[in-house]
């Protein structure tokens, strides 16, 4: 992050006003102080305090300290290493898929590359996009040619942390995920037949010789293979965290930082067994449940039974984290509630009746005040770790 920050302080001595100017720089998070000035002019000599300062500012772009203009915005944007915000624990890296800088700004190209897709429209940002959380506004991800899938895009939010994927647990990795939408002819392929979806993808990417010096760069070798474009993008995903919120630096001990509306609705998130199905640190746990969405439909989608044909799972999904879940909606596995006001009205009334139903979906009976309440507490999710991400104003060629 290339920026200059000024700072310009002076003591309260009567007679020589000294004059004391750090010039500092803010870059990957961190605030350096590169410039240091010294001197003893008066308040109102302000043609000199200002020529002070200018000469700082040209010190600071100029000097060998001064940041150097990344081709594709932000190589140097990646981190030596992630240090998750507060709240979250140390991310845990795959052993054969570790963290490097540079894998995550490859990952990072790839993520947001529409040359990925069938016919060069979609990325994975177009469904799991910054303004949204990492997700999609949409009730429904709409993919190539427009075509309409089944399901609510979720978000990619701290999604490092998640033993399974999709809201029916099918994939066990980002790795093996990824693969998941290039081959999806609702998605980003042209083609029908998964393997040549995926040939098809490896081939665009390869054709591009950018990308075979960066591959080269970060996997020793310039043959593009659809497992490194994955392990790449998964790498990226890693680093897109979200924590450090008002109700971490509440739990760390800074009691003022969430409101006393919020404080209320997290004892109501634990009194009304809200936090026995999103508990942890990421309000999301690795089991499935059904809490009865679209289960009124004639048709409905039957989530992890899908895969596990196991009668317990019919109509079982995987709750998504609630962080940052201000931005993400509209909710559910299909999109169906557009606010937090209905999620909380429909565990209220104790969801949507069927033979699955968990039994701690029952009517809570809250009161207007304590809905309130519950939103503002989720509210109080929304924190820091991804909003700096940009789109790469550039791409290999
Ligand atoms: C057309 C929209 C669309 C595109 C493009 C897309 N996704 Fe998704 N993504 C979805 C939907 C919808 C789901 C949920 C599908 C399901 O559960 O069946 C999902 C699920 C995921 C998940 C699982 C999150 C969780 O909580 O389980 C991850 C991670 C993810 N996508 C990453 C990616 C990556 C990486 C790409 C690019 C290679 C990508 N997506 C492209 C729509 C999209
Ligand atoms: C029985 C387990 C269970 C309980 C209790 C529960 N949830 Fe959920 N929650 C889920 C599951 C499962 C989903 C996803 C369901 C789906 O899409 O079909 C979900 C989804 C959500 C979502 C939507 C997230 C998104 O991004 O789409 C919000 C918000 C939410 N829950 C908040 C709450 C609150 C607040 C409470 C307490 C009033 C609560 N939950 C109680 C299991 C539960």
């Amino acid at each position: 992050m290339k920026g200059l920050i000024l700072l310009d302080r002076r003591t309260d001595d009567y007679l020589f006003m000294p004059t004391l100017s750090f010039f500092i720089q803010i870059r990957n998070n961190k605030i350096l102080v590169i410039g240091l000035c010294l001197g003893s002019f008066r308040e109102e000599n302000m043609l000199i305090r200002f020529l002070l300062i200018l000469l700082g500012t040209c010190f600071s772009l100029t000097g060998k300290e001064s940041y150097p203009t990344p081709t594709h915005r932000t190589t140097k944007e990646m981190p030596a290493q992630i240090v998750p915000p507060l709240g979250l624990p140390p991310v845990p890296w795959p052993a054969d898929n570790q963290y490097t800088a540079d894998k995550a700004e490859l990952g990072r190209l790839l993520y947001f590359d529409t040359r990925l897709s069938g016919d060069n429209t979609v990325s994975c940002s177009t469904c799991h996009n910054i303004p949204c959380g990492f997700g999609d506004c949409r009730a429904i991800a709409i993919g190539i040619d427009q075509r309409k899938g089944s399901r609510h895009t979720p978000t990619i939010l701290n999604a490092a942390y998640l033993k399974f994927l999709f809201w029916d647990g099918r994939a066990r990795s980002l790795e093996e995920q990824g693969m998941g939408p290039i081959a999806n002819p609702n998605e980003m392929a042209k083609d029908d037949n998964p393997h040549e979806a995926h040939l098809q993808c490896q081939e665009r990417i390869a054709g591009i010789e950018g990308y075979r010096v960066l591959f080269k760069k970060v996997f020793g070798s310039d043959e593009v293979t659809l497992s490194h474009i994955a392990k790449a993008i998964a790498t990226f995903e890693r680093s897109v965290l979200s924590g450090n919120s008002p109700f971490d630096r509440y739990r760390a001990g800074i009691k003022t930082a969430m409101s006393a509306e919020q404080i209320r609705g997290y004892d109501l998130f634990k009194k009304t067994g809200c936090v026995n199905c999103h508990g942890g640190f990421n309000f999301c746990d690795d089991r499935f449940m059904n809490i009865g969405i679209g289960m009124d439909s004639p048709n409905p989608d039957t989530g992890r039974y899908g895969i596990t044909h196991d009668d317990k799972d019919w109509g079982a999904f995987k709750p998504p984290t609630l962080r940052e879940c201000e931005l993400t909606g509209p909710y559910m596995h299909d999109g169906s509630l557009k606010t937090l006001e209905e999620v909380i009205d429909y565990y209220d009334k104790g969801g949507t009746p069927n033979k699955n139903l968990h039994p701690l979906m029952r009517p809570l009976n809250l009161t207007s005040q304590d809905k309130a309440a519950l939103v503002a507490f989720l509210k109080a999710l929304c924190g820091e770790g991804w909003a700096h991400f940009q789109e790469p104003d550039k791409f290999p060629e």
